[in-house]
């Protein structure tokens, strides 16, 4: 049991004395099914988001404060003192990984590995970015010393699939460029940061970095509408991040970093081979039981092997194996959302109403925390897990004629993250990838969808995504192209 009974701002770890809320998982502790109480944490409310807010806003003090000012190789020692200190604390965020999102074993330590990794190549980049970017330069008589300076505030709100590595895919690159910032972890994944704090505190400048507990309209909502916040940094769904951003008093002076839903297809041509295809859109549908933003979220299959597909397709899917996080050769896990399986239900419920069938034996099947994955067959626009981004274990599967009906509807779409395309025809591929790129930011030849390798840019089109990550791109986004000028006289 973790009662985290801190929280950070202003460079100290103050105790929190008030209301606690309780943390829960959904994986049971005993043979009977229940759900487990793993800790609590501080149920914090406008005076305590002020109080961060405030702290952020004094330690970056119009970018005059001690660590916006700091010199890059200071604000590197700060961060590389702040990863080793991380790594002490692996098994315990592991294990809280496992028990607060369900994350299988070797997936949460390979969040966790990546996140290190993250953060060395990310000091890196960034010693990198400033030997390139501080240089003279000089342009019809005029001398330019040119560098990157921070923006200022940060807010940043992470997702509850990726609680660690994607929450510091924004916190990491905001903080080495100068930014300060202000921290409220996810709902699901909150207590895997509890064995940090001591870590974040003993590493940076009191205020450069503030973290605070609670839940979004008691937290991050004053803290937009204080106005003092520079960067909304969010990775999650559109409806928070653009409620967040409307309370900004002055919207015209918010940068926006968003890394929002996704509706990734995969189109399977005629000439696809199919064991390859079928093996990497189990991994892309079911990693982490779909609730991946680059998850792939429809599948087209087109109509002259449809039959073998599904059938192939529908078999492997049953043949997975679901259990708790640590157990050995599990695929399928615990949802951490306990409302996720009636969810789930719904859209299956939806689309058998309207015509569907459930392909594969087993789809479908309850378990007190979870819902067997039920892949869908034909999928109609009528359907709601056609438009939905479903995040969960359901598979729709549409068939087509002509490549031109799935190209189609990634047009119509309101997302542009990526797409998997499966064929062998080079003269086939090659013109169709020339459109793909224009619908979406990724497009994966014979493989299913992810964000990595973190060096690679990852974004959106239209309501997928705001700014671009990846370490390159994120240290830019997090910051500004300065330069000091003189002439030659
Ligand atoms: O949820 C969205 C994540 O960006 C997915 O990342 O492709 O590395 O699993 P991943």
């Amino acid at each position: 049991l973790l009662n985290q009974d801190t929280y950070l701002v202003d460079g100290e770890l103050k105790k929190w004395e008030g209301q606690t809320t309780a943390v829960f998982s959904t994986i049971s502790s005993t043979e009977e099914y229940g759900p487990t109480i793993l800790g609590s944490i501080p149920f914090m409310g406008e005076t305590e988001a002020l109080e961060a807010v405030n702290a952020a806003s004094v330690a970056y003090n119009n970018g005059q404060g001690l660590w916006p000012t700091m010199k890059v190789s200071d604000r590197i020692k700060c961060m590389a003192n702040f990863v080793t200190q991380m790594k002490a604390t692996r098994s315990e965020v592991v294990k809280f990984l496992m028990w607060e999102i369900g994350k299988s074993l070797p997936d949460s330590e390979k969040e966790f590995d990546r996140t290190v990794e993250y953060i060395y190549d990310t000091i890196e980049d960034y010693k990198l970015l400033d030997r390139n970017s501080s240089r003279f330069t000089k342009s019809q008589g005029v001398n330019a010393m040119v560098r990157r300076g921070p923006l200022g505030v940060v807010l940043c709100l992470g997702p509850y699939n990726y609680p660690l590595n994607e929450t510091f895919a924004l916190l990491i690159p905001a903080l080495i460029m100068g930014n300060t910032v202000i921290f409220k972890p996810a709902k699901h994944g909150v207590l895997l940061i509890s064995p940090l704090l001591e870590a974040f505190r003993s590493s940076f400048p009191k205020g450069a970095i503030n973290i605070v507990y609670g839940r979004g309209r008691e937290v991050a909502s004053p803290i937009m509408k204080s106005g003092k916040v520079d960067i909304l940094a969010l990775i999650g769904n559109s409806k928070s991040a653009i409620a967040l951003q409307d309370q900004h008093p002055n919207k015209n002076r918010l940068r926006l970093i968003l890394g929002l839903e996704a509706k990734n297809p995969a189109i399977i041509l005629p000439d696809a081979d199919l064991d390859l295809a079928i093996q990497e859109c189990i991994a892309g549908t079911l990693s982490f039981n779909g609730q991946r933003c680059t998850a792939l979220k429809i599948l087209y299959v087109h109509e002259t092997i449809a039959d073998e597909f599904n059938r192939r397709f529908a078999a492997k899917v049953d043949a997975l194996v679901f259990g708790n996080p640590w157990d050995k050769a599990v695929m399928l896990t615990p949802l951490p959302e306990k409302e996720k399986p009636t969810y789930i239900q719904e859209l299956i419920d939806d689309a058998v109403k309207k015509g569907a069938t459930i392909i594969n034996e087993k789809g479908g099947e309850h378990s007190p925390n979870y819902i067997f994955p039920a892949v869908l067959f034909p999928i109609n626009k009528e359907m709601r897990v056609y438009h939905e981004e479903q995040f969960g274990p359901v598979i729709p599967i549409m068939t087509f004629k002509d490549i031109q009906e799935p190209l189609n509807d990634m047009a119509e779409s309101n997302y542009g993250q990526q797409v998997s395309l499966f064929g062998s025809d080079i003269k086939t591929i090659a013109p169709l990838i020339d459109t793909l790129v224009n619908l979406v930011c990724r497009v994966n030849l014979n493989s299913s969808c992810q964000r990595g390798p973190d060096v690679y840019p990852f974004t959106g089109r239209k309501d997928s995504a705001v700014g671009t990550l990846s370490i390159h791109d994120a240290l830019r986004s997090f910051s500004i192209r300065t330069f000091v000028a003189s002439k030659d006289n």
